[in-house]
């Protein structure tokens, strides 16, 4: 059986997808405070240390790190500091050490999400880091030589996230749903995709 890291295994999208493909991938969970291995992926020694100890791989899905939701006012500059080192440097992280260590053809999917193309009021942090995100997957993609994959998941807002904030959950999608475009990006073979999980 493959073995497939899923970090943020236990986040409303983290847990559907090991739902999902825990009967078809041997899966190891990270997470900062549960799972099999418990770091942060912003702190690079931790993450390689984790890396060297599960050894090989075949697939890496990256679905956590934070970023704040909040308005221009709620915004300080910490604020913008902290989201990107976590979401963004935290995934940039996983990728760039986690390839020392990944099956020569392995799948890295890491996560964006819709607000990279939509603006909305609270969207400043998140919508920044995805966009870079997504220039970094496909400029990695871009470089590769091998047969390593690097592709983006871009989900909307799910239902869940919309009904924990209070808001209408009708635009939004199950995470079961975000979580079936995960296991499609896995196993499609493709690189430098953008797999988006909303409408334009
Ligand atoms: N939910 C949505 O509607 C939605 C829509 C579009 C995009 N997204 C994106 O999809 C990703 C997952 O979203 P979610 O709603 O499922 O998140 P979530 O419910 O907040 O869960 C986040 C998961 O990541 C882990 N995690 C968070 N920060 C971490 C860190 N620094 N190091 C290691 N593990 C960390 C958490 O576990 P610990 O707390 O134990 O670390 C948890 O398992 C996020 O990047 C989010 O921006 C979400």
């Amino acid at each position: 059986m493959k073995t497939l890291i899923v970090v943020g295994s236990t986040g409303v999208i983290g847990k559907e997808i090991v739902k999902l493909l825990r009967s078809d991938y041997n899966i190891i969970e990270i997470n900062r405070h549960s799972g099999d291995y418990q770091l942060d992926i912003q702190n690079a020694e931790a993450v390689e240390e984790a890396f060297r100890k599960i050894g090989s791989f075949d697939a890496l899905i990256s679905a956590g790190g934070y970023g704040k939701w909040g308005s221009l006012e709620e915004h300080s500059l910490q604020d913008f500091h902290d989201g990107l080192n976590s979401k963004l440097m935290g995934q940039v992280n996983l990728f760039m050490i986690g390839r020392k260590y990944a099956r020569p053809d392995a799948v890295f999917l890491l996560t964006t999400g819709v607000l990279a193309h939509r603006h909305r009021v609270g969207s400043l942090s998140l919508g920044m880091i995805n966009m870079a995100l997504e220039y970094f997957a496909q400029g990695v993609a871009l470089e590769l030589t091998g047969d390593i994959k690097i592709n983006i998941v871009s989900p909307e807002f799910t239902t869940e996230t919309l009904a924990q904030m209070g808001e209408d959950t009708s635009t939004g999608i199950p995470a079961r749903e975000a979580a079936l475009l995960y296991k499609r990006a896995l196993e499609e073979g493709k690189t430098g995709e953008i797999y988006k999980g909303w409408k334009e």
